[in-house]
């Protein structure tokens, strides 16, 4: 029987930080082999907001640098860059011809991200979700895995998919694959180191906040020293009134490789001046690896440009056959 397949992404906007890793990333590593899996970086996705075009391409090159030093192995999958298969965008305008506004209004990400911009947000930023659902339709994919918060982006998608079957398909004849999420449950949200009710955040103004997968020893050692605790001894997972104290519980559980409860234990009697040298050292043997990878990768230009020239046409064959069928359905009159 043929592998079920999955897709996933992650936008070119700055460091991958270890809520990336934890919550979507270190995911597809684990689960690549079970299926035919797609990775591509969001590059569209990144210009929703403004963006410095002088940073753009290094940092899509950075992310599927950073794909394959995580393990994303090109033996199960494969690797590309969005803004290259030219069907994302013409199915993305396709899908927004049937997509209510209101849709879009009501998204928790589009309202968050408006309030930061002030006056200048995009048609792009509201129509972000759209682009990502031709992202996951155009690849037919069954799962979608993702963090917790691109949920609601997950359903969006599903709904898309409902209306345009429902128009333009018929039940023996869907027009479009209905692809469900995997959110994992570990890993799913990883909180800001200087606040633990936030989530960690490529776009939080201070770099404190966050662990990225390429800073060196000495920064982290220095981020986990001036990172938020609270003043009791001893340690415990899933006291809502210590967020900060289940998130670094948390992320030396998930890094060291140890399972909670044995975590539970080890901590238990443990003060800050304990935990933290300990947290520092998991995350900087955690890491170590898949910076060392990283570095060779980044040395060798003509392997990662063959890598993403390869993928490119891989994901080509795949989306313009879906685009096809897409636009067929609609009624479009076929190019010669
Ligand atoms: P983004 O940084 O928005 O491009 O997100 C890329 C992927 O990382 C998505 O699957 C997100 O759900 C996931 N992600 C981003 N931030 C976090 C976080 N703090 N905790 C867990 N997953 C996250
Ligand atoms: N919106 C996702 C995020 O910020 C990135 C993304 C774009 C994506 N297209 C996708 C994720 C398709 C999964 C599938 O995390």
């Amino acid at each position: 029987m043929a592998k079920q397949r999955i897709l996933s992404g992650v936008q070119p906007t700055g460091n991958l930080h270890l809520g990336n890793y934890l919550g979507a990333i270190q995911n597809w590593v684990e689960i690549q082999q079970d299926y035919d899996s797609f990775f591509c970086v969001v590059d569209l996705h990144a210009i929703t907001v403004p963006h410095d075009p002088k940073v753009l391409a290094n940092n899509t090159k950075a992310i599927a640098a950073l794909y394959l030093a995580c393990g994303i192995d090109l033996t199960h999958s494969t690797i590309f860059v969005q803004s290259h298969v030219k069907a994302h965008s013409e199915l993305a305008w396709l899908l927004n011809c049937v997509t209510p506004l209101n849709w879009l209004e009501r998204m928790i990400q589009f309202k968050e991200k408006a309030q930061k911009q002030g006056e200048n947000v995009s048609v792009g930023l509201l129509d972000y979700p759209v682009l990502m659902a031709a992202d996951i339709l155009l690849y037919d994919a069954d799962k979608v895995p993702v963090g917790e918060d691109q949920k609601q982006h997950l359903e969006l998608t599903r709904d898309i998919v409902i209306r345009i079957n429902d128009k333009f398909g018929t039940k023996k004849n869907p027009v479009l694959k209905m692809p469900d999420p995997l959110i994992r449950t570990t890993g799913a949200r990883v909180m800001s180191l200087t606040d633990g009710t936030k989530k960690m955040s490529k776009s939080d103004p201070s770099e404190l906040s966050r662990i990225n997968l390429l800073d060196p020893p000495d920064v982290l050692t220095k981020k986990i020293k001036k990172c938020k605790t609270d003043p009791e001894r001893g340690l415990e997972f899933d006291n809502p009134n210590r967020p900060e104290c289940n998130n670094l519980l948390g992320l030396y559980a998930l890094l060291s490789g140890k399972p909670k409860e044995t975590v539970a234990v080890e901590c238990a009697d443990m003060g800050w001046g304990q935990f933290k040298p300990l947290l520092t050292e998991t995350v900087i043997a955690a890491l170590e690896p898949i910076q060392t990878k990283y570095h060779d990768i980044m040395a060798n230009p003509d392997y990662l440009d063959q890598v993403l020239r390869e993928g490119r046409e891989k994901a080509d064959t795949v989306a313009n056959a879906t685009l096809k069928q897409v636009k067929d359905a609609l009624g479009f009159l076929p190019s010669l």
